[in-house]
């Protein structure tokens, strides 16, 4: 299949290529293009106004020759007020339902036509390639080009788009969604996922009926904090993880964003997904490219198991940075000290972390600061000088008695953020987003900086510089950010002339231009994005980040469903898990629910009683031996909490010699003394053997499941494997090993 397809769009490119030429002069010839990925196609199409449209999404057509016909088993009213499936919908013209597009023109005039011009595939390798559509308006010279980009074994397709003009003057844009899709058919699922701290990702699926449901966040940054950018949508029927037709979505956009999804009169399904147009009227000079964020999305006709494990493949291999790599496992001192710490307390941390077995001690917040020192979370933030009191050795001092303790050193810093009391907002008041005329609206005490401003942005950049110039040896950075965007206002904009509507966009390309100079620089030095829990955390910002930090809710019962819910979209290498104090759970169900990812301790280690510091060392070393299949194997969600009083999840290396399988008990109301059922495994090979042993035991417990009794893959993915899980036994891991 793959090689039919990869041959197919060899063949097309050269085909429609000529259609570029051809279409310049034929205005009326009807135009097709397909989207095609191994187990999905779009279809654009012109129609007689040589406009174009959506015109199919579904599987693949086999044959070309009947991809223009499509259209013709449609009878919808084509009145203009009917027409809902345009690939990229203008406003101020004929269309009169909700645009993908607004502007207002130099001469203020607020009409917008696109239609077709030409289309080109550039194709990468036999994997990838782009699509590009050139709209032009044919009164004013303004025009938009639709770029599709797709990952034909992955099934995944990235969509952006680039608006440009040459008008006598800027032109306002008003709206300018990244991507508008058209799903024809009927019954469609949403999954949204909301939040707020320490509820992040809180997943609700409802049936969408007619008119438009949106989501959105007007943050700023953190912006995701109760709107996430991700969704599922489900065809035909709710979502389900092995069978169905699903798309996991998100757009990839670190501020302000607008996923708008409305069932037409046809009760078909139009998506329209972009940056937000809430106070965000871009002023556009001429020729300049304005370029939309991406909408990045799997699509797969076998539930969302099967989509999650593309979107992660991919995300692997060509989003997230370094997602082919290593990862460091970590101590970190923020719940074992919070700002309460001086050199001789690090110093026995490092042993802590050498003992424990981790690579890396992470030294958090309150390390800086000394006219105002970072002592608690009201003062300091913006001064990056290390704390003398504190720290009277400095940093330089610290990476090297971690080293001499055989660990690295890794180190936090909220570079965006100030707190008003600081020597930097007392040097640069117009460096902070504020209204000039209004009082001060503090998040956590603290204001944003204004990164559109390129002095703000070398001021940030020179942070993280400076602390590697200082410390080439520094192993890892934690990125935080803690506060959203009250009182939106830029000095900066207004002494260049330039609207404030552009901040949010502006604020949010001036972060990204950072990041491309610190990544420039330090292309692969693993850094962590935080934001005070999950406020932040999608594909553009995992452009420049190695992990992410879904919430700071460690409870460990609740991030079994967050760390599910992420799961979706995000693959275990990208989240940082962490065992913390937090909940009644013992340090083993702890400890196992973190090593479902990229695990890290934020304990005090040395007050760990022994049996827990034996588990403790034996579950690192444990984890190390199967870290691999975790971060780079393929997830199986097999018992999904949400619905049942366990959950389960497996990965399997790609050989499918090796899997784990991680079960909790989530639900005791009933005074469950073991699990009634198998639990049914997935990804393994049918016809290979498996042993199944219980790891991750704790000291003088035994495991009632026999090591050595020996499983075909059939049996195990059709009658399942009982963990025996149980109120005496609330976790249980499980090695599943192939026999020859
Ligand atoms: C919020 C983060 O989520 C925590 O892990 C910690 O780094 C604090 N900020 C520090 O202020």
């Amino acid at each position: 299949m793959k090689q039919k397809i990869t041959h197919y769009l060899n063949k097309k490119s050269i085909l429609l290529f000529s259609f570029i030429i051809a279409a310049t002069h034929l205005s009326a010839q009807t135009i097709t293009i397909p989207i095609t990925t191994e187990n999905s196609m779009l279809l654009l199409q012109t129609d007689s106004n040589n406009r174009l449209m959506n015109v199919y999404f579904g599987k693949p057509l086999e044959n070309e020759n009947e991809f223009a016909t499509v259209s013709a088993g449609y009878n919808y009213d084509y009145s203009n007020q009917g027409i809902y499936n345009s690939a990229y919908t203008p406003s101020g013209t004929w269309n009169l339902s909700e645009p993908a597009i607004q502007v207002k023109h130099a001469d203020g005039n607020t009409s917008l036509e696109l239609k077709y011009v030409s289309h080109k595939i550039e194709k990468i390798d036999a994997n990838s390639a782009i699509t590009s559509v050139v709209l032009k308006d044919p009164v004013y010279p303004f025009e938009v080009t639709l770029f599709y980009k797709v990952w034909i074994k992955e099934n995944v397709i990235e969509q952006w788009t680039e608006i440009k003009h040459n008008e006598k003057k800027a032109v306002l844009l008003q709206k300018y969604a990244s991507a508008n899709l058209f799903f024809g058919g009927k019954d469609f699922y949403l999954t949204s996922f909301q939040g707020e701290y320490l509820k992040e990702m809180q997943p609700v699926e409802t049936k969408l009926v007619q008119g438009i449901r949106a989501l959105d966040t007007k943050l700023g940054t953190r912006a995701m904090l109760t709107q996430t950018p991700n969704f599922m949508v489900s065809f035909g029927k709710p979502a389900s993880e092995n069978e169905g037709s699903v798309m996991l979505g998100q757009l990839a956009w670190s501020s302000n964003f607008k996923l708008e999804f409305e069932i037409d009169s046809n009760k078909n399904l139009r998506l329209i997904a972009g940056i937000n147009p809430f106070a965000s009227e871009y002023s556009l000079a001429p020729n300049e490219i304005f370029k939309t964020p991406s909408l990045i999305y799997a699509l797969s006709n076998h539930g969302t198991g099967e989509a999650s494990r593309n979107l992660h493949d991919w995300a692997r291999k060509y989003r997230l940075l370094d997602g082919q790599g290593e990862r460091l496992t970590l101590l970190n001192n923020w719940e074992a000290t919070y700002f309460d710490f001086d050199e001789n307390k690090l110093k026995d941390l490092f042993k802590d972390a050498k003992d424990l077995g981790v690579d890396m001690f992470l030294l958090d917040d309150g390390w800086f600061g000394n006219k105002y020192p970072r002592n608690n979370d009201v003062a300091g933030l913006g001064d990056w000088q290390e704390n003398k009191k504190k720290l009277p050795s400095g940093i330089g001092y610290l990476v090297k008695e971690a080293k001499k303790e055989g660990v690295k050193f890794g180190i936090w810093i909220e570079p965006e953020m100030v707190n008003p009391k600081s020597e930097l907002y007392e040097k640069h008041l117009d460096w902070v987003i504020r209204q000039p005329e209004r009082p001060e609206i503090y998040y956590r005490n603290q204001l944003v900086l204004d990164l559109s401003n390129p002095e703000v942005q070398d001021f940030v950049f020179g942070i993280v510089d400076d602390l590697f110039v200082k410390n080439p040896e520094l192993a890892f950075i934690k990125w935080d950010c803690n506060a959203t965007i009250y009182n939106a206002y830029s000095t900066y904009l207004n002494k260049k002339g330039l609207p404030q509507s552009n901040l949010y966009v502006d604020y949010t390309r001036g972060l990204y231009k950072v990041l491309q100079r610190i990544r420039a620089k330090y292309p692969k030095v693993p850094m962590m994005l935080c934001s005070g829990g999950g406020g932040r955390g999608e594909y553009e910002f995992l452009k420049y980040f190695t992990e992410f930090w879904p919430t700071d809710d460690t409870e460990p019962l609740e991030r079994i469903f967050v760390q599910w819910d992420y799961s979706y979209f995000f693959p275990a290498i990208s989240t940082c898990n962490h065992v913390t104090d937090w909940g009644k759970q013992p340090l083993k169900f702890r400890v196992d629910v973190a090593s479902m990812g990229k695990l890290g301790f934020d304990i005090v280690a040395s007050k760990l009683n022994p049996e827990d510091k034996t588990f403790c060392k034996q579950a690192i070393s444990n984890y190390n031996s199967f870290k691999d299949i975790v971060w780079h194997g393929d997830m199986y969600r097999l018992v999904n909490p949400h619905e049942n009083n366990i959950a389960a999840l497996m990965y399997v290396n790609p050989t499918k010699t090796k899997a784990v399988v991680f079960n909790y008990l989530v639900n005791n109301r009933f005074n469950i003394t073991a699990t009634e059922r198998p639990v049914v495994l997935n990804g393994l090979d049918p016809k290979k053997k498996y042993t199944v042993k219980e790891i991750n035991l704790f000291p003088g417990t035994t495991s009632p499941i026999a090591s050595d009794k020996v499983y075909t893959g059939d049996f195990l993915m059709k009658a399942g494997i009982n963990p025996n899980v149980s109120l005496k036994r609330t976790s249980v891991v499980l090695e599943i090993n192939e026999v020859q």
